[in-house]
């Protein structure tokens, strides 16, 4: 009992100083489970997959198939981790997004990481948009190679960087988000690719928020245009852990010198089954995609119904962000939704800059145009 109260009084000043600031700036963040009676604004399950029955039976199919009696992995992947089942997973992936490969990450933040990380040597020069995710930007700091911002969606700034960089490095990678996770716009991929060939750059694209919400298939005819695209298992999917396709000796790489690939626990066989289910469905049934697109379209005309346009960053994703400024005030909304029943939630700084704090609604397949039209004539009324 002494023991632990020292333990407790130990407990760093500087860590505690960081706490009490981000407590005094209204941004301390804490752990709340999520309230199945609210209307569904905030999880990225956009396509209903995680509940979905069939998905799951299809899996157990897929165990049986594989005459699985292991639910775990039992390894990393380069010893006992490596089961027929994931290894098929991938050659599917391959196939299904026209690639030479494909190799599968825990997570869509592990394979930022691994790959970034591992492929940026140090006379290498990453191009990065000013607002990727997290992880791409942990990536960036692992590695050894300089490393520059571009302005956000904007390829002229990128191609400016370029035309100044071209020739002072030895290879430059370009970085960005197909569909930007905290305000749903999207960079315009083909023009992004050709800018990249114009310069030589290997453009990375990082497709989570996109694959099942902009496309139901996602296997759009890139070609080897893209030297890696990172598309996560826990958006669209419903299930958890990424993967990235590229080429062969990409994956290679990947095995040889990728940390976050190599020293941890291969995904669970239960895991890469559903993941395997739900890309299937997903290719193969339609309709979520399709209700999902109009619900979409249903948001954005409510929108202007409401006069609501103004406040929210152009999209036409399944991520919908109303920027309102001030960390207190945004919580102070999404609270006021919550009591009527709506689940958005506020999206405070340091996640978002300063000034540009936001609610972001995540729209789905299972969302009803009764509860947008409620919950936006309810945003209007506290808004204006
Ligand atoms: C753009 C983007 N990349 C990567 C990730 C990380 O994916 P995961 O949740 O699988 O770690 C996220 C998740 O929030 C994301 O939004």
């Amino acid at each position: 009992m002494k023991k632990i109260q020292s333990l407790k009084l130990k407990f760093p000043k500087t860590l505690q100083k960081k706490i009490d600031k981000r407590k005094h700036e209204g941004s301390f963040r804490k752990l709340k489970i999520s309230d199945p009676t609210l209307v569904d604004f905030s999880s990225n399950d956009y396509l209903g997959f995680s509940k979905k029955q069939s998905i799951s039976e299809f899996a157990e199919d897929k165990l049986k198939e594989y005459s699985s009696e292991l639910h775990g992995a039992n390894g990393s992947r380069l010893l006992s981790g490596n089961y027929p089942l994931i290894k098929d997973f991938e050659i599917y992936l391959a196939k299904q997004y026209d690639a030479e490969s494909a190799l599968v990450f825990n997570s869509g933040y592990d394979a930022n990481l691994g790959l970034i990380s591992s492929v940026a040597q140090p006379h290498d020069l990453i191009l990065y948009d000013e607002l990727s995710h997290a992880s791409i930007r942990d990536g960036i700091s692992l590695s050894p190679a300089r490393s520059y911002k571009f302005k956000h969606n904007n390829l002229k700034d990128l191609e400016a960087k370029l035309s100044k960089f071209q020739n002072k490095f030895e290879t430059i990678y370009v970085i960005t988000e197909h569909v930007f996770s905290m305000d749903g716009d999207e960079v315009e991929v083909e023009a992004a690719i050709e800018v990249c060939e114009t310069y030589g750059a290997c453009f990375i694209l990082d497709e989570a928020h996109a694959i099942g919400t902009l496309t139901n298939t996602g296997y759009r005819d890139y070609g080897n245009k893209i030297f890696a695209r990172i598309i996560t298992f826990g958006k669209s999917f419903g299930s958890h852990g990424a993967f990235i396709v590229g080429s062969k000796d990409l994956q290679d790489y990947l095995i040889n010198f990728a940390k976050s690939f190599i020293y941890t626990t291969a995904p669970s066989q239960d895991t890469i089954a559903r993941n395997w289910a739900a890309h299937d469905y997903l290719r193969t049934e339609p309709q979520d995609f399709e209700s999902l697109r109009s619900i979409i379209s249903y948001f954005l005309d409510t929108l202007k119904t409401h006069n609501l346009a103004s406040y929210f960053i152009e999209s036409n994703s399944a991520i919908q962000s109303c920027v309102i400024g001030g960390n207190q005030k945004v919580k102070t909304i999404s609270n006021q939704l919550q009591a009527e029943g709506f689940d958005v939630r506020a999206i405070l700084s340091p996640t978002v800059p300063e000034g540009k704090e936001r609610l972001r609604f995540c729209l789905h397949s299972y969302n009803t145009e009764v509860e947008i039209s409620k919950s936006l004539s309810k945003l209007s009324k506290l808004l204006n």
